[in-house]
């Protein structure tokens, strides 16, 4: 028998790519399930037309393919990926990816509506019947904008994309889209392809200062479609002065205000009619189309939708939807359900929060509106859900032009972000720590939309490096996010400044508002960071080829920047950004230069293990050098009789994480640690850059129990807090809200904010206990190593789908007698280690380290073990 099925097949780590060059196709043999046994694959490349570019025998075990030499990928075509396997009963398990090759637009120009755009807020809209000579085997449209787009035949539009083309430093790349028209000339000859375009990141307000027209003065669409008959022949349609444009319904569109929509505008029907007699030739702008590449992710789309959990009417007399969830996205109002004939005006507000008073929240928005206006609705509108924003919110407050009597039912929360299979799951016995892991991914959901943001809802909204650095391990365990920060890393790249310094936030926004305000330690240091985690997960060097001239800049730029290559940038900083052990200020206690100092040795050291893969030994040189350098620097600066000159939580981190020490160094760095978070009632005071590595160098150096304490802290501050606090997403302070029920300060209390969500990396690692060796990249080499008789859990089990299949742990602790299952994926080794257990007590044979209580068992690939034993 052949089944279709699902096996994430993916190509270029994207679902549905367009591609210049074939690097990588992937699946995940494991989604057959463990009583399938795969005895062979194949993989086979057909173009549309059915030209056959590659059909190989792949392994049963393998599970990515990198091999295409002699597979050349024809410009403007449509292709079909599809993976087969088989089993050892002969049954055949297929699945397939589409995916185009690329373009370069041809004639096609970029339009714009010839309407005064200094007035002009609101959408332009984009006309054109196309008539093909004939039935088409194939029509695909290549589609992109200065701005936000939505392409529709007729009236319907022809993806589930949003917030096309998503948001890339725009000065060097503007992404593109491929569409398959194909079905809609399955009746008909010709269609009028539609197309509104809104302002988006392009012309919209960015940054706290409002600043509109970030990246130009105009909104732009352009397209080209291509059509391929049976003959072989191909009609070409691209934008041109042929095309209409007029302006659209949506009055008011902004990333950070919402949208306004007005029904009873003249073209509020146009996807409905065919009638553009109103409208004038669109306008063609001479603007470069080198900039225009083909999309690096997945565009945006709605990945749930999240009913209303209950509606009330707040102290203050508002009608507040409570979503039950903070969450980012759109609203969708069902008008019919709501509305008859008389034209009225709903103002949907926005907020995460209701506070002491019971009444909804807006100060910490600051200037954003995060307000949709539907003017003049009928019920004929059907139903609604705005275009070219999204907001962050768990309640929607309804107002109405007239008395309306509101149904719950008639509202719906879209989920908007990137879209990424999810790769990890975390359960345990402790509803408590559950909360706090589904914050993680609902912080990281609201945080993805197509760039890593630090918050979703605030005029803000960007991809804050540091941000984006603390959280990519958590983030790389929750979803398969290989796409979504290569494409950041690329513009990462592109906006890294002359000197090599990196912008605060990418795409840069703000150098160009405060200039001096850039490579703060921990934020610059994404440049390395990140490209050397995708690589650790993903084992693809492709990523280190890609970005080594992008991290060398950065490393020079640190080495150069002060009197000595090895103190750091003694220049702008964020310090340990919200940390707790300073009064009054955001920037925590630790010393700027000396946070400098143990980022330049951390990236200097990952480079030199870089350079090393690459095969730059001259460089590796370099970079060993360097490290020594900082190391002696640091023991010079910061160490005075064995101590750290620096007394704070995150120094001692930092130093454990960052620094080569010796072992008495570190062994007394990690006790004064100890004695610190012991001392302080066993809480944490660390911020963005110490938070996210004090578990792990407690962890590591003995002091495991701490480390778990912590986690299970529930008094302020502690992760727990702000769970016990009824918090859906991670606040960005550790008290938002504080112990009285009122707010910390409006100016900077986001209560969708991921950084400190990075805890999820130890829990992974620590209590499920799914982690791999030093040397290991991809998990090939596996360390099982749950913290079983320190943790507070009675039940823990979680998995990951890594690139070489699914790792899966769970335990169980009934008074001290353990039962756990470990699943380990093919083409993996690795070894499982059983802390704390009591000799003779395990069920499985392993290695027995006598003075560190330590059951090992080797692990191979393919292995399901089941096993009990006993802790001391
Ligand atoms: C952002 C942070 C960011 C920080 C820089 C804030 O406004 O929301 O998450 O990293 O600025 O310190």
């Amino acid at each position: 028998m052949r089944y279709k099925t699902n096996l994430n097949l993916s190509v270029n780590y994207q679902a549905q790519p367009v591609l210049t060059k074939l690097q990588r196709i992937s699946w995940q043999t494991d989604l057959l399930g463990a009583n399938l046994d795969v005895a062979s694959g194949t993989l086979t490349i057909q173009q549309e037309d059915g030209r056959q570019l590659l059909n190989v025998t792949v392994p049963a075990t393998t599970n990515v393919w990198r091999e295409f030499d002699g597979v050349q990928l024809v410009p403007e075509h449509r292709l079909r990926a599809t993976v087969t396997l088989t089993t050892t009963t002969g049954d055949q398990y297929e699945d397939t990816a589409t995916f185009f090759t690329a373009t370069d637009f041809g004639q096609a120009a970029w339009l714009t509506s010839p309407v005064d755009t200094a007035a002009g807020e609101g959408e332009f809209l984009f006309s054109k019947a196309l008539t093909l000579s004939a039935a088409p085997v194939a029509v695909t449209m290549y589609t992109s904008a200065r701005g936000l787009y939505e392409l529709y035949v007729g009236d319907q539009k022809v993806s589930a994309d949003l917030l096309t083309p998503g948001w890339t430093s725009y000065d060097h790349t503007i992404q593109y889209q491929a569409y398959d028209l194909t079905p809609f000339f399955a009746q008909t000859t010709t269609r009028q392809l539609n197309v509104r375009l809104g302002n988006g990141w392009y012309l919209g307000m960015l940054t706290w200062d409002r600043v509109k027209n970030m990246f130009g003065d105009h909104k732009a669409f352009i397209g080209y479609c291509v059509a391929r008959f049976a003959d072989g022949h191909t009609e070409v349609c691209a934008t041109d002065d042929t095309w209409q444009s007029a302006e659209g319904p949506i009055r008011l569109n902004e990333i950070y205000d919402g949208e306004t929509i007005d029904f009873a505008h003249a073209q509020a029907d146009f996807l409905e009619t065919t009638d553009r007699t109103a409208w004038s030739q669109a306008q063609v702008l001479d603007l470069a189309k080198q900039v225009l590449t083909p999309q690096q992710d997945q565009a945006c789309r709605v990945t749930q939708v999240v009913a209303p959990m209950a509606m009330y009417q707040t102290p203050n007399g508002d009608v507040t939807i409570d979503f039950g969830q903070n969450l980012v996205g759109r609203v969708r109002v069902d008008l019919a359900a709501l509305l008859g004939d008389e034209p009225t005006t709903l103002t949907l507000r926005h907020s995460e929060v209701i506070d002491a008073q019971g009444n909804p929240y807006f100060g910490n928005l600051r200037e954003a509106k995060e307000t949709v206006t539907l003017q003049n609705a009928t019920a004929e509108a059907g139903s609604y859900a705005e275009h070219f924003s999204f907001q962050g919110f768990r309640y929607l407050i309804v107002t109405a032009s007239r008395p309306l009597r509101v149904v719950k039912t008639a509202f719906q929360a879209e989920v908007i972000h990137t879209p990424m299979p999810r790769t990890g799951a975390f359960a345990s016995d402790d509803a408590l720590l559950n909360r706090l892991y589904e914050n993680i991914v609902w912080g990281q959901r609201g945080n993805f939309v197509d760039v890593p943001t630090d918050c979703p809802q605030r005029d803000e909204r960007l991809g804050w490096t540091g941000d984006t650095q603390v959280f990519i391990s958590t983030g790389l365990y929750n979803f398969d996010g290989y796409a979504f920060y290569a494409k950041w890393l690329r513009d990462l790249a592109s906006d890294q400044l002359p000197h090599g310094g990196v912008p605060a936030v990418i795409p840069d926004v703000v150098t160009r508002l405060q200039p001096q305000t850039h490579s703060s330690a921990a934020w610059g240091d994404a440049a390395v960071i990140c490209p050397w985690t995708l690589y650790k997960f993903y084992g693809d060097e492709t990523i280190l080829v890609r970005q080594y001239d992008s991290m060398k800049r950065w490393i020079e730029f640190n080495s150069n920047a002060g009197p000595t290559p090895y103190a750091g940038n003694p220049g702008f900083h964020y310090g340990d950004w919200l940390a707790l052990d300073i009064e009054g200020s955001s920037e925590g206690a630790t010393p700027h230069p000396y946070l400098a100092c143990c980022f330049h040795r951390y990236t200097a050291a990952l480079m030199q293990r870089i350079a090393t893969i690459l095969g730059h030994a001259d460089d590796a040189a370099d970079y060993k050098a360097l490290v020594a350098g900082i190391d002696d620097y640091f023991n010079q600066t910061y160490i005075k009789d064995g101590e750290l000159t620096i007394a704070t939580q995150t120094a001692q981190v930092l130093a454990l994480k960052m620094i080569g020490l010796t072992a008495a160094q570190r062994q007394a760095i990690a006790a004064r640690l100890n004695g610190m978070v012991i001392n302080n009632n066993t809480h944490l005071n660390t911020g963005f850059v110490g938070t996210p590595y004090l578990l792990e160098m407690l962890t590591q150096h003995g002091y495991a129990k701490t480390a778990v304490a912590l986690l299970n802290q529930k008094s302020f501050p502690s992760w727990l807090y702000s769970v016990t606090k009824g918090a859906t997403t991670i606040w960005e302070h550790w008290d938002g809200i504080k112990l009285d029920g009122t707010f910390w300060y409006d100016a900077m209390n986001s209560f969708n904010h991921y950084a400190f969500g990075a805890v999820g990396n130890w829990m992974y690692r620590y209590l499920i206990g799914i982690d791999q060796t030093e040397a290991s990249v991809g998990f090939s080499d596996l360390v099982i190593a749950p913290l079983v008789r320190d943790s507070k859990q009675r039940y823990v089990s979680g998995n990951y789908q890594s690139v070489r299949g699914n790792i899966a742990c769970a335990w169980s602790n009934n008074d001290g007698q353990v039962a756990m299952r470990v699943q380990v994926p093919a083409n993996t080794t690795g070894k499982l280690i059983l802390r704390d257990a009591r000799f003779g007590s395990c069920s499985l044979e392993g290695t027995y380290d006598a003075e560190a209580a330590a059951y090992t068992i080797p692990l191979s690939g393919g292995q399901t073990l089941q096993l009990t034993y006993q802790v001391l």
